[in-house]
């Protein structure tokens, strides 16, 4: 479906959030999406009428569940264009890099000891390192973010080496919406260094950008249910099944195992080694309904529409001479972080809740970015985008900006 104004007009109707709260303008899906009624049916449903756990009954209403759960590991596998087998569910892409942090070294060669992320990673994609650096005696360097808020290929090229174990880095940036050239950082890790593990942190683009892993030629991509539609508590790791079956599993206990016995246990199959515990169930049944939803509109189409509405905010944007926007030049991903000067954003983002629009304010869980780029308070407003958003949004918008600018600036 393409999207236009009109479209995305009808498709608010589809989100009860908007109904629940008239005059709602929702310029945050970066930290969350709103969910589609389907997806909201989807969840009420299983719990009203197909409510049990999977993987251990054999009654019908426990394999009915456990198909249900089965049939979500396939439709996210297709949306990324992976076998079922290389998807394991998570809580969410934190958890994802979490299990990395402490599994990775085991299928990582001894001698190789550092791990390469950029300068612009959220901090679920720095700190869980930190904790394994610190673990593992390794080191860790980043790939340096340009004035032009790109990432530089030049440094990226320079540190890559044969002794990089892990290079992890986001393909959009939460803060700057920077899209990174995935396949062209993958390719140069692969020429300098066969044996190096790369993964994509994916949590604000898949829901954007169509992926195809097999394209990409990432060892791992990692993504978060609730920023595309679905609901909270299920993340996505999707590894390479020859890697996945040589990582050691990351928590132990019921649902993970092959064979137990009172000294010692042997491990399920891939990917079910990674899953013990009663999963997050109806949360995973209901992404699949987000992922049907999303591709019945298109990713090409969602992303055109962001990229208008980018265009769009941009320009009534600098119809304000205090705002200082912090954008790349180049194709985005519906992310515009700004300020406006002499006022602190957490001022401007509780001043546009008067007007019942919702922005984000702060460091944006990426501290070393903002120390990087030298920003005003350390902490920027950022707008995102969605499938909801319309011109209308960003018109409330930018007259409530103006307004709050003359407050502070004349
Ligand atoms: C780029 C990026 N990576 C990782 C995460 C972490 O996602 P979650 O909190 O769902 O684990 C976020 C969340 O905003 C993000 O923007």
């Amino acid at each position: 479906m393409k999207l236009n104004n009109t479209t995305a007009k009808k498709l608010k109707r589809d989100f009860p959030i908007f109904k629940n709260n008239p005059g709602l303008i929702y310029l945050d899906s970066a930290a969350t999406s709103q969910r589609p009624e389907i997806v909201i049916r989807a969840v009420d449903n299983f719990i009203r009428k197909e409510n049990a756990n999977i993987s251990r009954g054999v009654y019908t209403l426990a394999e009915k569940a456990t198909e249900d759960y089965e049939q979500s590991r396939k439709s996210v596998a297709k949306f990324i264009n992976a076998h079922h087998e290389e998807i394991v569910f998570t809580k969410n892409a934190t958890e994802a890099i979490n299990l990395f942090s402490y599994t990775l070294k085991s299928i990582s060669p001894r001698e190789k000891n550092e791990i390469l992320l950029t300068e612009m990673e959220h901090h679920s994609n720095l700190v869980p390192w930190q904790q394994m650096v610190k673990r593992e005696n390794m080191e860790l360097k980043f790939i340096k973010v340009k004035g032009d808020f790109t990432l530089d290929l030049e440094d990226a090229k320079n540190k890559i080496t044969d002794k990089t174990a892990i290079l992890s880095f986001a393909h959009v940036s939460n803060v700057l919406g920077t899209i990174n050239p995935v396949k062209e950082l993958i390719k140069i890790a692969r020429q300098k260094n066969k044996e190096i593990i790369t993964i994509v942190d994916g949590a604000q683009s898949v829901q954007n950008i169509k992926i195809d892993v097999k394209k990409l030629d990432c060892d791992f991509l990692v993504f978060s249910g609730h920023k595309m539609l679905g609901p909270t508590g299920v993340g996505i790791l999707y590894g390479k099944k020859e890697l996945l079956e040589k990582m050691k599993p990351f928590n132990f206990g019921g649902g993970m195992i092959k064979k137990v016995t009172l000294k010692d246990a042997e491990w399920a199959n891939t990917p079910y080694k990674f899953e013990a515990g009663t999963q997050n169930i109806v949360e995973v049944i209901a992404l699949s309904e987000a992922i049907k939803y999303i591709e019945n509109i298109g990713l090409e189409n969602i992303h055109e529409w962001e990229e208008e509405l980018t265009d769009y905010v941009i320009k009534k944007m600098r119809e304000i001479p205090e705002i200082e926007i912090y954008h790349p030049k180049e194709k985005s991903a519906g992310i515009i972080s700004f300020n406006l000067s002499g006022v602190h954003p957490h001022d401007i983002a509780s001043l546009l809740n008067d007007y019942k629009i919702c922005v984000r304010a702060g460091h944006h869980c990426a501290m070393p970015l903002m120390e990087k780029l030298k920003i005003p308070h350390g902490g920027t407003c950022r707008i995102s985008f969605y499938i909801y958003n319309t011109f209308e949004d960003i018109d409330r918008l930018v007259e409530a900006l103006k307004e709050i600018n003359k407050k502070f600036n004349k």
